[in-house]
């Protein structure tokens, strides 16, 4: 959204999830059996959630009658400083069935509560191309602007220039890419290390890597099922963007349901970024992701 941002201990944060951040910080408790799904804004958040809403529960709703037909994913599964934690200092988590799933933009590091770090929960980290998250996250202030913010309207080359600083929400980029990666590196069993462009590529893999990572494999009679299948078309981007609930309605009256569904696509930002910049980025990303064998294609 449209909040200036601040800048925390080497990451730019919007200002007003400073005190939320805290509490969060400070207050959650994490248990052994919670799943924390872990991004950058504009990474693939909303995908994620579906995706392990209807894996973990594919035994308690019929996919023709899953919630998320009828109900946005980032109302299905909220986030911690964004929501939980922005309502209230102390919010009852405890009612919530396990395994319970939240989400979170905070990076690794130094952010995470140590109950995350600490205990046996896992953690699902999605990343994404750094051009198209940039894209994406245009389109999307855009898409809620409101009267009070007050950093737009923002240009496109100066909102570039700052995001090649490190300048936008939860940014710099790599270092939050960087974070997640290390994390999975010292124990795949607990941070698993996702790319949008992989999903897209064969999400039938990835929805069986997920279940299998979230320690809820799918049975052999369940792959015969079709359910895979089902699942990735209950949450592929043209079925949730078609959805009467998505189409209309606000999470938490600030952002529109709509603008999480924008195009869905990979390499889209070569309609916005001119060869000079998509080198610039290429020049970045070889630089700070030198010898840690990550790389996004350009
Ligand atoms: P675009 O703006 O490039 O279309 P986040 O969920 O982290 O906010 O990221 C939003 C981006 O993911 C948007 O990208 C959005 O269209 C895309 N997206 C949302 N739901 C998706 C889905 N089910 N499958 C693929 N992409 C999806």
């Amino acid at each position: 959204d449209g909040s200036p941002l601040f800048k925390y201990n080497g990451y730019w944060f919007p200002q007003h999830f400073f005190r939320p951040i805290l509490s969060f910080q400070k207050h959650f408790k994490a248990k052994d059996s919670d799943i924390i799904l872990a991004s950058s804004p504009k990474s693939g958040t909303t995908w994620l959630k579906a995706l392990a809403f209807s894996i973990v529960n594919r035994n308690v709703y019929p996919i023709n009658q899953n919630p998320l037909l009828n109900c946005n994913p980032h109302a299905l599964i909220p986030s911690l400083e964004r929501h939980l934690y922005s309502l209230q200092e102390h919010p009852n988590l405890q009612h919530i069935p396990n395994p319970r799933i939240f989400s979170t933009h905070m990076p690794f590091s130094t952010f995470l509560p140590d109950s995350i770090r600490d205990s046996e929960c896992k953690t699902i980290y999605i990343c994404r191309s750094p051009m198209d998250m940039f894209t994406s996250g245009l389109h999307f202030l855009l898409e809620n602007k409101t009267q009070n913010d007050t950093v737009l309207p923002l240009e496109l080359n100066e909102a570039f220039d700052m995001f090649c600083h490190g300048i936008h929400p939860y940014g710099p980029f790599w270092d939050h890419i960087l974070g997640y990666w290390n994390a999975h590196l010292k124990n795949p069993e607990k941070v698993l290390f996702l790319k949008y462009e992989d999903l897209k590529e064969d999400i039938t893999f990835y929805i069986k890597k997920i279940a299998e990572f979230m320690g809820c494999p799918f049975s052999l009679e369940e792959e015969k099922q079709g359910l895979i299948e089902q699942i990735a078309k209950l949450c592929s981007f043209e079925n949730l963007k078609n959805l009467e609930v998505n189409k209309t309605g606000n999470i938490r009256g600030v952002l529109k349901n709509s603008s999480f569904f924008r195009k869905g696509e990979v390499g889209d930002w070569t309609n916005y970024l001119t060869p000079d910049m998509a080198e610039r980025i290429k020049k970045i990303m070889e630089s700070k992701f030198e010898g840690s064998g990550l790389m996004f294609k350009i």
